[in-house]
This record gives C-alpha cells, sequence and structure tokens, in this order.
C-alpha cells in the first residue's frame, strides 16, 4: 500500500483547496485526515478538543495514519496541521510542506467571507500569540518531515497544484 501525495503544512495554508486543484490536474482521489476524524467519531474537531482535549485528538490523528497506511494507495491525502508528527508519516508517500508566513495565512484567512467559521473552527487558531509561537516551532519541523517544498503564499491552487505534478512527475 501507500505511494500518496501528503500535504502537510500550516493551519489554513490551503493543504484542502490545494488537494483539490491537484484532483483536478491528475485525477487521482484525494482524502482528508481532518475529514476521516470526524466521520470515525462523528464529532466536529472543535468538540473533539472541547470534550477530549488535544492528546486524544493526537491518538485518532495516529489511528488516522495506521489506517491510511494499510488501507490508502495512489490518493492524494491532505492533513491537519499537526498531523505530520505521526509515527511512520511518508515511509511509502511523497510528503509536499506547503509553505506560507503566517502573517499571510492570517490575512487570507481574514479576507474570506467565512473568516469567523474558519477560525472558529480551530482551537489552537484561538489566541494569535500562541499560534506564533507554534508556526515557529513547527516550520523546522514541517521541513524535516517533507520531501520537497512549495512556496504557495499569494499563489492559486491550480498554479500551486501544477507545480507539485511538476515536481513529483505525476504525468
Ligand atoms: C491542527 C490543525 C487543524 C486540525 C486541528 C489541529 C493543528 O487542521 O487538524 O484543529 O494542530 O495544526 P487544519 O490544518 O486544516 O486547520
Amino acid at each position: 500500500m501507500a505511494d500518496n501525495i501528503i500535504l502537510i503544512g500550516f493551519m489554513g495554508v490551503g493543504k484542502g483547496r490545494i488537494a483539490r486543484a491537484l484532483v483536478e490536474k491528475t485525477g487521482m482521489f484525494a482524502i482528508d485526515t481532518d475529514d476521516l476524524i470526524e466521520s470515525l467519531v462523528n464529532m466536529k474537531i472543535r468538540k473533539i478538543f472541547e470534550m477530549h482535549g488535544e492528546p486524544y485528538f493526537r491518538e485518532l490523528e495516529q489511528r488516522t495514519a495506521d489506517w491510511l497506511r494499510c488501507n490508502v494507495c495512489n490518493s492524494i491525502v491532505s492533513t491537519g496541521g499537526g498531523f505530520f508528527k505521526v509515527k511512520k508519516l511518508g515511509k511509502k508517500d511523497k510528503v509536499v510542506y506547503l509553505h506560507s508566513s503566517l502573517e499571510s495565512i492570517v490575512a487570507t484567512m481574514e479576507a474570506h467571507p467565512k473568516a469567523k467559521k474558519k477560525i472558529k473552527k480551530r482551537p489552537l487558531l484561538q489566541n494569535m500569540e500562541q499560534a506564533n509561537i507554534l508556526y515557529k516551532k513547527r516550520l523546522p519541523l514541517y521541513r524535516k518531515a517533507a520531501d520537497i517544498e512549495i512556496n504557495v503564499e499569494q499563489m492559486e491552487a491550480e498554479y500551486v497544484a501544477d507545480k507539485i505534478v511538476r515536481k513529483l512527475g505525476l504525468k
């Protein structure tokens, strides 16, 4: 199994959007780890954090990673911002780190018509000072976990998808 393309990166960087653009370009199927987790426990991410705390959510991420490794191949996997920390990530996959500055991520999110909803559903974005600390801590770790890095700041999803296709030789 495996040989998936795993998109990692900070909250709100556009992993889902870019996954959808990749589907259009390649005809591959896409799957999202937060969606899998929400359906597994029939609860929204925000509620999982609220009722069971972050460590439980991380356990669910590990279970999801183990399931993906055994059951999903040749697919695009968009992930939650902390998913890259699971054990055995990308042993047989291509891990793509989508990079943008935090300032740009926040500005794009705030300009979105559904900005409030987008921020509210992310428990780790409630306090911007904390989010900034988390971003700085994770940046080198994303880079270490990735096979390739793509700068997505101010870029259209379609353009980013093209870049990924070319860099990974998908066509
Ligand atoms: C998280 C990112 C979220 C979601 C959860 C935790 C993180 O996904 O998995 O709120 O630890 O960075 P997005 O990256 O899609 O916002």
